[in-house]
Parts: structure tokens; sequence; C-alpha cells
């Protein structure tokens, strides 16, 4: 490999909301990040990755006032959550900090006023629906109502579902605040925005300058042709967030310092580590800045985002890398089919490098969607990574612990096939760097059907039961390991756990400026099992299990986090309210299901019948210590077949959840089966 000069590159992902847990749409995005800046390292480069959780918004202090928490409190659960996700995931951040810290506040007030000093900022009133229960400006997707041209009910914003008009929320008929019922006023109040159409030449020429995938710098043209409109970038209270300064009672708007939190998150690892921060964000530097994100976000990262930076003196990135959407079998990720799939819930069941793998195979540079199918998942991984890669190695370890005391020979049978796996190199390090990954998955791939080829037409099985073929068995053994060396290599950006195990039973390093490097008359270390396979059961228990989870979820309903990528807020119409058949009722057994570790199987006597249910309430009490307490049930909820059984219905508690969710205590005037509404 020619050496080339030593990169200075800071990467980051988008922020995850600090308001649901994880899944796999985040983690395709932080996967293909995670990759990109593993590879820089291995060619020797110094890149970082930073992210944090975008802690700020209204849906924020909406979770946490539903649970009886601070927001404060709320992130800080949801920030550990994430944090462990993303390190199962292998996903190796230099930092992972929070937009509620006081780095970004500092960033954010000075930025903000850096624009205010350039004039960027203007000021006006502004009308807007207002929830009067709730005290609280309502933004379109908090209304709801019937659609002015169908008539359909329960119609959020500004489209309806059911027959596609689009319109404002005041054009609802008989339109409520989703978060109170309140009938909406219009109120007036002052706002704050960010002169967007100032930026109109400078954004022309970022749009012009090649930073951007093709089919990203068109969308945005068509947004800056159609006429740059100024951004408003404040909220009035109660919102959680960052206020204004010297403007008491107004917030920056949550988009407003989510993107300020990539600064945020390196300023507080450059305190942390005495790295130098200034020439990552400052113009003029030798540095290179990129942003993974997906596509549903270009709009911030490719106008708002660049303009900020330029009005407050300091640099654009270098690139923004927007991925497509994650798709499952082919379809939006969904939660009735269990496909809506939590990064926790599939790291119960399988291993990370599975899909680390399999997002690699099918990641481009381009926007497109990727699909995980589900068939196609267990199929591919056992095949490439099992079945070729790691079969180079189990196939030559053997007969060289047995025969050779793990030593290799002192030259490669085959130096011209080495060599021209070794030249290889470049090719797939100029697609990994192009964040053509499925390519490079293929040149590998294609790579270790030759190796596989090798061993098959060498035969080391037949050589070692003919006597004076030692020597050749023992070449052939010591050139297939130098091969999975060689491919090991280029695979360690995408799995490095299975690169750490590979380094230590060759015995070496397996960054890329080590690739020149052959293994003679050298000692391997004991060979174990590098990747097992996907039993395809392992996949059918996770999506089981992603069922159960939303089930699971809607048990301690003030408890349970919204496994939802938007800020939406669910609400439902009172009629369906009134169908409930809430009822008081005793539990009168209860004892632990086998294979199930949130779940109890409770008997409830509802005085004239007793009902079985399945509630996730284990993790706050022993069975013995719920029999003769008192619990709410819905009573009339249709029986559903989960995986450990059927549930006739379900119990309401309350409380945060783990190990705070509260029951009745019975007392003198609680009945069991009295009605309760
Ligand atoms: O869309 C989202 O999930 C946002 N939380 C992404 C923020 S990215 C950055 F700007 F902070
Ligand atoms: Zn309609």
């Amino acid at each position: 490999m020619a050496p080339t000069a030593r990169r200075k590159i800071l990467v980051t992902s988008a922020l995850p909301y600090a308001n649901a847990p994880l899944h796999l749409g985040h983690m395709l995005e932080q996967v293909q990040a995670d990759i990109w800046v593993r590879f820089q390292r291995s060619r020797g480069h110094d890149c970082l990755y930073v992210c944090a959780d975008d802690a700020h918004g209204t849906a924020i202090m909406l979770a946490a006032e539903k649970q009886g928490i601070t927001p404060e409190q709320h992130i800080a659960q949801v920030h550990l959550d994430h944090q462990r996700d993303s390190q199962h995931f292998l996903i190796d951040f230099a930092n992972f900090h929070s937009t509620h810290s006081p780095e970004n506040r500092a960033w954010s007030e000075d930025i903000y006023r850096r624009l205010k000093a350039n004039d960027h900022i203007a000021s006006r009133s502004i009308t807007q629906a207002f929830d009067p229960e709730k005290q609280l400006f309502l933004a379109d997707r908090f209304i709801k109502g019937s659609c002015p041209r169908c008539k359909t009910p329960d119609q959020y914003g500004d489209n309806c579902e059911a027959c596609g008009a689009t319109y404002t929320p005041a054009d609802l008929i008989d339109p409520v605040s989703a978060i109170s019922g309140a009938t909406p006023v219009e109120k007036e109040s002052v706002h704050f925005f960010f002169k967007l159409p100032e930026f109109e030449d400078m954004l022309r020429q970022w749009l012009d300058s090649d930073t951007l995938q093709p089919q990203v710098a068109n969308k945005l043209r068509e947004w800056t042709e159609a006429g740059l409109q100024e951004w408003d970038i404040s909220r009035d209270a109660p919102y959680f967030g960052f206020e204004i300064p010297g403007e008491p009672g107004k917030y920056f708007y949550v988009w407003l310092d989510a993107p300020i939190g990539y600064i945020a998150s390196f300023q507080n690892y450059c305190d942390q580590t005495g790295h130098p921060f200034d020439p990552y964000w400052l113009p003029g530097g030798d540095t290179e800045l990129y942003h993974f994100i997906g596509k549903d976000i270009i709009n911030f990262h490719g106008l708002f985002w660049p303009a900020m930076l330029h009005s407050a003196g300091l640099r654009t990135p270098t690139a923004i890398f927007v991925h497509g959407f994650l798709t499952v079998n082919g379809t939006k990720m969904s939660k009735s089919r269990g496909t809506f799939i939590n990064a926790g819930t599939y790291l119960e069941h399988l291993d990370a490098e599975y899909l680390r793998y399999y997002f690699a195979a099918k990641l481009s540079g381009s926007v497109d969607d990727i699909d995980l199918n589900l068939e196609d998942f267990v199929q591919r991984v056992n095949s490439d990574v099992v079945g070729k890669i790691v079969n180079i190695a189990s196939r030559c370890a053997g007969f060289l612990a047995k025969r050779f005391d793990n030593q290799l020979t002192n030259r490669p049978a085959e130096p011209e096939l080495l060599a021209e796996f070794i030249a290889r190199g470049d090719v797939i390090a100029q697609l990994y760097e192009a964040r053509e990954f499925n390519k490079a998955m293929r040149e590998i791939v294609a790579l270790a059907d030759q190796a596989n080829q090798y061993i098959d037409d060498k035969k080391p099985w037949v050589l070692a039961k003919q006597e004076g073929s030692e020597n050749e068995v023992h070449a052939v053994c010591s050139m297939g390991i130098n091969l999975f060396r060689v491919l090991m290599t280029y695979l360690k950006p995408v799995l490095p756990a299975m690169a750490t195990k590979a380094e230590s039973f060759l015995a070496c390093s397996l960054d890329w400026t080590a690739l020149d490097i052959t293994l003679k008359d050298h000692r391997l270390g004991t060979f174990e099992p590098l990747l097992t396979r996907i039993d395809s059961k392992q996949v059918e228990a996770m999506v089981e299990a992603s069922k159960q989870a939303v089930a699971e979820a809607a048990v301690p309903s003030v408890a349970a986090p919204q496994a939802t990528d938007s800020d939406e807020t669910d609400t439902i119409a009172f009629e369906d309210f009134a169908k409930l058949d809430l009822r008081i009722v005793e539990i009168v057994a209860a004892e632990l299901v086998e294979g199930a570790d949130k779940l109890l199987r409770l008997t409830l006597s509802l005085g004239d019948d007793q009902k079985q249910v399945l509630a996730g309430i284990r993790s706050a009490y022993q069975p013995e210590q719920l029999v003769g307490k008192l619990t709410v049930m819905v009573a009339n909820l249709a029986p559903r077949k989960m995986r450990f059984g059927v549930s006739q219905g379900m119990v309401l508690v309350a409380g945060p959840g783990d190990k705070e969710l509260f029951l009745l205590e019975p007392h003198a005037g609680a009945r069991p089966g009295m009605q309760d509404k």
C-alpha cells in the first residue's frame, strides 16, 4: 500500500431522539458510519466518531410527564439504554453525549449570538393554535379532527390518511388538542426566525460543490428554487430545551440545537482528552467533517445547518452522507408483524455481527432504501461469513495444530496468488471509501471463493493420508491461513469482534497498514470458533419477541416508552375509552412463565368469573407477593394468543417501570369485580 498522509477526520451520525429505544433503523445508520470510521482507522487515519442523544422538544417533555418523572430523569434513562445498545452493536463512539448538556447550551447560545450580531435573526408575532387547558402552543401534529374533504375522523395535522387531502389544521372539522382533548384557540406570540433567504447564493454554491450525493443536491435545489423561507427557531414555554438568551419564556426549537450537539459532543470529548478542537470547527483547518444521516432530514443538514455554520464563522461539512430507509421483508417496519425490531430485542436473540455483515452486504453510497429480508439474512450470513470466510481458517487450523504445532512454513506455497489477494486491496479500499460496502463485500466473498477453491484443489485432507506429502500439507495450510489473514483484514471494519478473535488466532495485526506482511515461520495462537451459523429459529424468536414487546409495552401503560421514531402522540377518542370494561380484580394466583423473563401469569378473580392474564410486571414483583392484591383490569379485551399462552385481558399498573410498578392494596371498600368507571 502506498503511504498516504494521515487524514484527520470527524464523523457524526444523526442524534437519536431521547424518547424511545433504538431500533434497527438507527442501527443501520450507526453501523454504516462505524464501518467507515473503522476502515479509516485501519488505513492509519485519525478518525473520530461522535454522537449524542437529541434530548429536547415537546414530545420528550410530554413523555416524561406521562410517566410522572422529570424530562431530565427520562432522558438520563434513555441515554443509558441508547449507549448500551450502540455498544453491543460494536459502535465505536469516541463520545456519546447529550444535547441537554452545558457544552450544547454554551454553543447554542454562542451561535445564536453570532447569527444575531450578523443580523440573521428576525422576530415577529405569529398566530398559532393554543391548547387552553394545557396552556401550550400546539404544533400541527398535536391537533386532530375530521377531514374537511372526506370527513374521516381523527386526522392529525395537515393531511388526511384516508383520502390524501392536504389542508391546514384550521380547516379540520371539530379540531381538538391531541394532548388534552380541548378545542384549540388561536393565540399570538413573538417568534424568532433565522433569515435563510439571505444565504441563497452561499447555498447555491454549496449545492454545486459536489459535497452532496447528486440525488440529495437535486432535491435541495428544488427547495432553494421554490424560494427559501425564514426558519422559525423558537418555541414558547413550556418547552424542554434551552431558553433563548435575553428572551424569557422563549426556547430554541429542538432542531436548532440538535446539530449543534455534534459540536458539543466533540467539545466534551476534547475537554476530557485534551484533543485539539479548533481545527475541526474553524474554517481553513486541514480536517474533514462528515455527517451520516437518513434521507428524511436532509433539509436540516443540507440547508439550515451549513447556513448557520457559515453565519457563525464556523466551517461547513466536507460532505453529508445520506442513506435510505430500512425496510424489513420488503415493507415498512411493522409492530403487528413483529418487524419493528428494537436494537435490544435483536441483541437478545442474535449476534450483532450478523447484522453488521448483512447491512454491509446491502449498503451502497446511494440513498436507496435497504431491505432486511429475514430469510436472505440467515442464508447470506451463513453462506458468506460462516460457510466461506470462517471455513478457510477452520479447514487449515486443524492440520496446523495437530501436525505442525501451529507453526507456519517459511514461505507461502503460491506467492502469486497471495499477491493477487493483496493487490485487490486497492479496489476494496476505494469501495469502502465511497461507502460502496455491498460491492466491497462482493469482492471479498469472491476472493473467499477463490481461497476455498485453492484448498479444494490441493485437498490437504487427501495429502495428509499420503506418505511424503507432509511438506505440501504444511505449505497448503500455511497458504490458506495467509489468504484468510488478507480477507479478515478486509473484513475487520465490518466484523471487529470476529477480527479480534482472528488476531489472537493469527497472532498478528489485521490492520490494513499491515496488509503486505506475509506470515512466515510464524506461530499461530489457538483456533477458537469465530462465528457460528444462524439458526432461523433465532430469527423467528426475535420476531415473536418484537410482537411481544409491543404487547408488554401496553401493560404498564404509564411506564411504556413509545417505540416510535416520530414526535407523534397517539390518543383515542372518548367513545373508544368508553368501550373499555375496567374492573378492579383480585389476583388469586400468580406464577412465573417459563422462558419469559418479564412476564407473570396471573389468575384474576372478577367475582363471578376468573381470567388468566400474562402481565409484564415481573421486574417489580415475585409471584408470591401478588396473591391477594388488587389491580385494575381491562376485562373485555379479546383474548390474545401470545408466545407464552393465551392472555384473557390486560392489567393496568402505575409507576415509572422496572421495580416501581404499583398495584392496589386491598381494603374494605374495594370489592373484586366492581366497575371502575
Ligand atoms: O430525526 C431525528 O431522529 C433527529 N433526532 C436527528 C437529529 S440529527 C442532528 F441534527 F442532531
Ligand atoms: Zn380525507
